[in-house]
Order: C-alpha cells, then structure tokens, then sequence
C-alpha cells in the first residue's frame, strides 16, 4: 500500500498478495489512505452525474445482465429525444452539469438519431458535459457522436482475463474489440472510463490483478466498478453476488493506483448495502450518479435484482444523496466534474 502511494508499480504477485490478503485491519488502513489522496485533489466535493437509461432494448446476450436480448420477461422501451431533453431540463434545475446517456446497445439508435440527440443537448447545455455509455461501436461512429459535442465514454472492459472474458460472454463479443474500443475512444479525445464487476462468476485474484494493470496501462479518466448481482431471470440467476468488502478494498486499491481519476460510488454498491454508496466514499469514490430516467421505465432497466431508487422522483434522489454524503462530511457540487489535472 506503501509502495503503491509513492506512485510505484506494483509485481503481479504483489497484487495478488494484496486481493488476497484483505482483512479488515488493512481496509481500514488502505480507505484511510485512500481518502486522503481523494481530498488532495477534490477536497469534499462528490461530483454528481445524472443517469439517462434511454433505451433497454439491446443486441447483445451478456449472461450476467437483465435486459439480456434473450431475457423475455424484459418490457421493452425507449425514450425519444424529448423525453431525454425533459430529463436533462429537470436534471439541469436540479444542479447536474453531467448527463449520462446508457442504454443497451440497440440499432435503433444509428448514429443519426444518437447525432441528432447529443447535438440537441450540447446546444441546449453548452455548460454540461456529455456522456455516452452505448456499448461498442466503430471507431467512425464514435467520431461522429464526438464531433456532435459528446465528451466522454463509459464503457466497461468488464474483464481483462481472456478466457474469463468468454465465460461471461457469447461468442460473438470478444475482449479484444472491447479493449481497442477503449483505446480508439482515448484516440479521438474523449475521457475514457472503464471498470469491471467484482466478484462476478469465476473471477479470482489473478483476473482483478489483470484488471488493474489493464487499468493501469489505459490510465482512464474514471473507473466504475460495482459489485456483480445476480438477476433471476439470466444464466447467472443463481450465482452469488459480489461482496461490499471487496468491492470497497478494489476502489482503495483503485484510488492509490490512479489518483486523480473519478471513481462513482455506484448504485449496485448502494443495492447490496443500504450505506454502501456512503461506504464506496469513505474508501475512495469521488462521484455519485443518481437517475434522471422518467419513473415510468425505471424498474424495466433493471440489470440486476432489488436495484435501489426505481421509485424516486430525480430530486428526491438528489436531495437523499445530499443528506447522506453530508451525514459524512462531504457536499455534492454542482460542477461538470472533470478530472482533476494529476
Ligand atoms: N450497453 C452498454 C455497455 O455494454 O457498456 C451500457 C449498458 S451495460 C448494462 C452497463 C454495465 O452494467 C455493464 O458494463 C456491466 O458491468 C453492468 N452490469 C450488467 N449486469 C450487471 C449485474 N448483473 N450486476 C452488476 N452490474 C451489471
Ligand atoms: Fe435515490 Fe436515495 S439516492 S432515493
């Protein structure tokens, strides 16, 4: 933990000897240090990003996630570009100067109408930041949604393991075209965030070491990461889920490894702890990313089970958020949120 503080690279063994070697006596010291590298460069501030799930429909059979092309059970929507422009105008009085926009990857969204939207709301929001989070596309559409006034890209190389890669995946998505995705998105210009479940089915300490010297290597503007969760009606229904420690002592490691990047606290960290999002803070995470979706589509993008906040109105959201990072000290900021120059 030393080592890794003074900007040292660490062996993959001693990676390893550090997932494995959790224990609460050592999160506490690895959170505490964590902590303050967060404060060097964002002070108190949790940067708040509003979520848009706009669309669930999605092309891809991922075995872990709930709006899986195979799941059944799944009501189908998608917002049009005046519902996203509704959500975004509240989002915008509410304080949000970030706006997420994540949907499944669904072809109905071309480049065209995804162009048109993004366009729509950099006109309207010059101040905001946009973010894409649309799964993989080539590297021509990613220009073009960057030149309509998108900025950053999340996406998830969910794992660095190979062979782990396909145990999560169908054959027709492979590790390779993700991580290039990643690199041509850096290429362009955009603020690239990436991350991975914990504890997904069949992940080991070997597989977290890989994901943070891939991480490490990319050197992303963000990093989200979130516990895995079951969701009953897909292949992995009945696996366990990933646990709060080990998601925490991750996103410590994380913070010390990338100082200056924006970690969120995520809502699947918020699922299976009812502090978790609090917790995600107190060990590292700078950012909070509370939904802006119409209450009326919430439940139906539901990747994983018992997801927090499918009934709250986007103020309330804000305002509990509020109140439970002042409960610890710390102020959400109405801010577009960039990354801290290191
Ligand atoms: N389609 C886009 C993509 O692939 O990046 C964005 C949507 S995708 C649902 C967003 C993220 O949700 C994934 O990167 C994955 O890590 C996470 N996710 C999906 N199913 C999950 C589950 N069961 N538990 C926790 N996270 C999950
Ligand atoms: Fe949504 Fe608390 S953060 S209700």
């Amino acid at each position: 933990i030393c080592k890794l503080e003074q900007n040292e690279s660490l062996e993959k063994a001693e990676w390893i000897q550090l997932i494995t070697g959790q224990t609460p006596e050592l999160s506490d010291f690895l959170f505490e240090r964590a902590r303050y590298q967060a404060q060097k460069y964002y002070g108190n501030r949790i940067y708040t990003r509003g979520l848009i799930e706009f669309s669930n429909y999605c092309k891809n059979d991922c075995y872990y996630c709930g709006i899986r092309r195979s799941n059944d059970c799944v009501k189908r929507y998608r917002l049009s570009k005046d519902d996203i422009m509704e959500c975004c105008t509240t989002g915008y009085k509410l304080g949000f100067r970030t706006f997420v926009l994540q949907g499944g990857e669904d072809p109905w969204f071309n480049d065209d109408r995804m162009c048109r939207i993004v366009g729509h709301i950099r006109r309207t929001y010059p101040d905001c930041a946009i973010t894409l989070s649309l799964g993989e596309r080539s590297i021509e559409s990613y220009k073009r949604l960057y030149n309509a006034g998108a900025n950053r890209y999340l996406l998830r190389h969910e794992t660095a393991d190979f062979s782990h890669y396909h145990t999560l995946h169908p054959e027709a998505l492979s590790p390779e075209t993700r991580q290039s995705c990643l690199y041509n998105l850096k290429a362009i210009g955009y603020q690239v965030g990436t991350g991975m479940m914990v504890g997904s089915p069949g992940q080991t300490a070997e597989h977290l070491t890989e994901d943070l010297l891939f991480m490490k290597a990319l050197e992303p503007s963000m990093v989200g990461i979130g516990p895995f969760i079951p969701q009953k009606d897909t292949p992995f229904g009945n696996e366990r889920s990933g646990t709060v420690e080990q998601t925490l002592f991750l996103i410590g490691l994380i913070r010390l490894m990338l100082p200056n990047a924006l970690i969120p606290a995520t809502t699947a960290l918020g699922t299976i702890d009812p502090i978790g999002r609090e917790k995600g803070v107190l060990a590292g995470a700078n950012v909070v990313m509370p939904n802006l979706s119409p209450l009326s589509v919430r439940k139906k993008y539901a990747l994983y089970d018992n997801k927090i906040c499918t009934g709250d109105e986007a103020a309330e959201c804000r305002s509990c958020l509020q109140k439970r990072m002042h409960r610890i000290g710390y102020d959400l900021a109405v801010d577009r949120g960039d990354a801290a120059e290191k």
